[in-house]
């Protein structure tokens, strides 16, 4: 550890002791922390995104043992999935302790839990000796942000401080797995990170996804994940057909192939074209900065190819997927 992240750790601890907003690196995306036991804190959280106050976040602890102090009736899947998994890009859905508060849960009797896998979010959660509420760090409904950048553009002078750990290593959400009805019961309701392969392993069997639930959790809105672009998430085969249906227009297309080690940028007549290359995790990694880049140049229509599980991997595929079809729209 540098002295200057130290101080920046520092910094980050104390503002949130102050009841501020700090933005932290994660793993997955960043997030727009509140001191968790802070509930005029927690408030500023749901203003600042305007997000409804019925949508529950997730509070971050630094590792496994606290989960005791928010949840109550874990079962024994859930703590394999938590020795196993964190600190990871996991969020787990567990009964509540009665103390938890309705603002953090939505008035659900319920509350979401992880441990980030990074290590300055890791060391503000250690010193802070306490849960850090946080959902992503950008505006309700739309992209999430995987830099310090991204978090800067969306919210500006609303986030107190910004805790600038370099850009996201996976760069989509976490899965989230509800276990608060039992291990019989689990479901995905998130798809991410850890993909199904990694959580039939664990759970010797595999773990069915929900489409839908009363529970408020990204897809009950059409615009979850959306850039202002129009999106179209089509299968590969589909691209040239679609691009050709699709005059007029300022075009910008997103399709998987073999990269150096960056996304390859292209002009091609009406837009651009960017390829990420699945082997390298760049699907992943760059779909939000390419998102919201396409954006920033102006293309009005954003067609992006879905992943294929046998070519790009199971784990990230189906949330790759699902991001994508969610932004689309119904
Ligand atoms: O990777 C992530 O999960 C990031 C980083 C910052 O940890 N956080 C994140 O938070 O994506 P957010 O709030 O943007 O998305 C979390 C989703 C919310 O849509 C919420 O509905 C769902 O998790 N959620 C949280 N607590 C829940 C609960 N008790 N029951 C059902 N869903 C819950
Ligand atoms: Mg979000």
């Amino acid at each position: 550890m540098t002295a200057a992240e130290a101080e920046a750790i520092a910094e980050a601890v104390r503002v949130l002791r102050a009841g501020g907003l700090v933005a932290l690196p994660t793993e997955t995306v960043y997030g727009l922390g509140a001191d968790a036991s802070n509930a005029a804190a927690v408030a500023r959280i749901f203003a600042t995104k305007g997000r409804p106050a019925d949508h529950p976040l997730i509070v971050h602890i630094a590792d496994a043992s606290a989960m005791d102090a928010w949840a109550q009736s874990i079962p024994p899947l859930a703590r394999e999935l938590a020795r196993q998994v964190w600190p990871g890009p996991l969020t787990l859905v567990l009964r509540k302790q009665p103390h938890v508060d309705d603002g953090l849960t939505g008035g659900q009797p319920t509350i979401g839990l992880r441990v980030p896998a990074h290590p300055l979010a890791l060391a503000v959660l250690r010193e802070l000796g306490g849960g850090i509420a946080a959902p992503s760090a950008n505006r309700f409904g739309r992209v999430s942000p995987t830099s310090a950048q991204h978090v800067r553009d969306d919210l500006g002078d609303a986030v107190d401080y910004v805790l600038d750990g370099g850009p996201c290593a996976i760069g989509l959400e976490s899965t989230i797995v509800d276990l608060s009805r039992g291990d019989d019961d689990a479901v995905v309701l998130r798809p991410g990170g850890v993909g199904p392969e990694t959580l039939a392993r664990i759970a010797g069997r595999p773990i069915p996804l929900r489409e839908s639930s009363e529970v408020r959790v990204p897809g009950q809105h059409a615009s979850h994940y959306a850039p202002r672009a129009r999106l179209v998430a089509i299968d590969p085969d589909e691209l040239d057909v679609t691009l050709a249906g699709l005059q007029g227009e300022s075009v910008g297309s997103i399709v998987a192939g073999t990269t150096d080690g960056a996304p390859r940028w292209s002009p091609d007549g009406r837009g651009w074209r960017v390829v990420l290359d699945p082997q390298r995790g760049e699907l992943a990694h760059h779909l939000y900065a390419v998102l919201r880049e396409l954006d920033a140049k102006g293309c009005t229509v954003i067609v992006a190819t879905v992943p294929t599980p046998q070519v790009d991997g199971a784990d990230l595929a189906s949330a790759i997927t699902d991001r994508l079809r969610r932004a689309a729209g119904p």
